[in-house]
């Protein structure tokens, strides 16, 4: 007896952060993935097998949070390994790194492969619901713009709401090529979200005016991405990372990465996901100046992952 599942990487286009507070954002998967795998123990318990490939220290730093994760997943599912423990080993091709929704990911692929071994057959929605929940053990506090994204994969418009979170599949003609680069930094995306929260508050009249901006950009963004204006997705992604900044989640890296992405002929680039370290996004439509600017990124000894947004991967290998 034996069950498997999958979730997406993700990469934030526009407004990671700002979408905690409510403000839309726009997210789409990326074509790599996590696979989870679920088999009886033999014994009571769980063992946790983590075979993704990872930044160094990623697995290590994250231990504890993983921990926290599973125990919400098993809880929200009622699933009880007193008596009959579980081994849950976790592979995939998708980078265990901050940024790109591996904790995301790894929820979703968790909550499939468990629903698959016990034959609940849950829906997608169940799923999300359920790996929002074990978001909250890496997160705190996280607005479910990550598990949306890894569950069902696509590009997606996002907006937390608390009469129920608004959640738009956004079409595009041609899925468009982009260039993730790594710092290498694993961050704390909890740490980070708190900070923001923190700043905020204390200077309400400056926040208000970046969030309206963000809002603003939003907007905009879906209207230019439905439209095929790429290089006006561009420039709106370039407004973002600075809006961004001034909000204190980027750093020296991330901005390092951003003008050598930008340098070598990307339309736009900004940071992605919870900042602070962690990965950056580039927008290089066609193969061409997409192999340009990650070799460019490579050359300063950053790795990169070139991949697409705007299609919805195929679930390969699991549900
Ligand atoms: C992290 O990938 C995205 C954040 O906006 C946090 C969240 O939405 O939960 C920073």
């Amino acid at each position: 007896m034996k069950g498997h599942g999958i979730g997406f990487g993700k990469a934030i286009i526009f407004n990671e952060h700002f979408v905690v507070h409510g403000v839309p954002s726009i997210v789409s998967a990326i074509g790599q993935y996590t696979s989870a795998h679920v088999e009886p123990l033999g014994r009571s318990g769980v063992n946790l097998v983590d075979n993704r490939p990872a930044t160094p220290n990623y697995k290590e730093e994250k231990m504890e949070q993983q921990r926290e994760s599973l125990n919400r997943i098993l809880n929200k599912m009622n699933i009880d390994t007193k008596k009959e423990g579980l081994l849950i080993t976790l592979n995939g091709n998708l980078t265990a790194a901050s940024g790109i929704g591996a904790s995301a990911a790894s929820c979703v692929a968790i909550a499939r492969a468990l629903s698959d071994f016990y034959h609940m057959n849950l829906s997608d929605e169940e799923i999300n619901e359920i790996a929002y929940e074990g978001e909250k053990g890496y997160h705190g506090t996280p607005s479910g713009v990550d598990n949306t994204a890894s569950t069902y994969g696509g590009l997606i418009w996002f907006q937390k709401s608390e009469k129920g979170n608004i959640i738009e599949r956004i079409t595009i003609d041609n899925p468009v090529e982009v260039v993730i680069g790594n710092t290498g930094k694993v961050t704390d995306t909890a740490k980070a979200v708190a900070g923001v929260r923190e700043r905020k508050e204390k200077n309400p009249e400056r926040y208000k005016e970046i969030f309206d901006r963000a809002e603003n950009i939003a907007y905009l963004a879906r209207r230019a991405l439905q439209e095929g204006d790429l290089h006006n997705v561009g420039k709106l992604m370039n407004e973002n990372h600075k809006l961004l900044q001034q909000i204190e989640v980027s750093c020296k890296e991330l901005d390092f990465l951003v003008t050598i992405a930008r340098n070598n002929g990307a339309y736009g680039a900004k940071l992605t996901g919870g900042g602070l370290g962690g990965n950056m996004i580039a927008l290089t439509p066609g193969r061409e100046l997409q192999e340009k600017v990650a070799n460019a990124i490579e050359k300063e000894g950053f790795q990169t992952l070139k991949t697409i947004i705007g299609v919805t991967p195929r679930r390969e290998g699991g549900r």
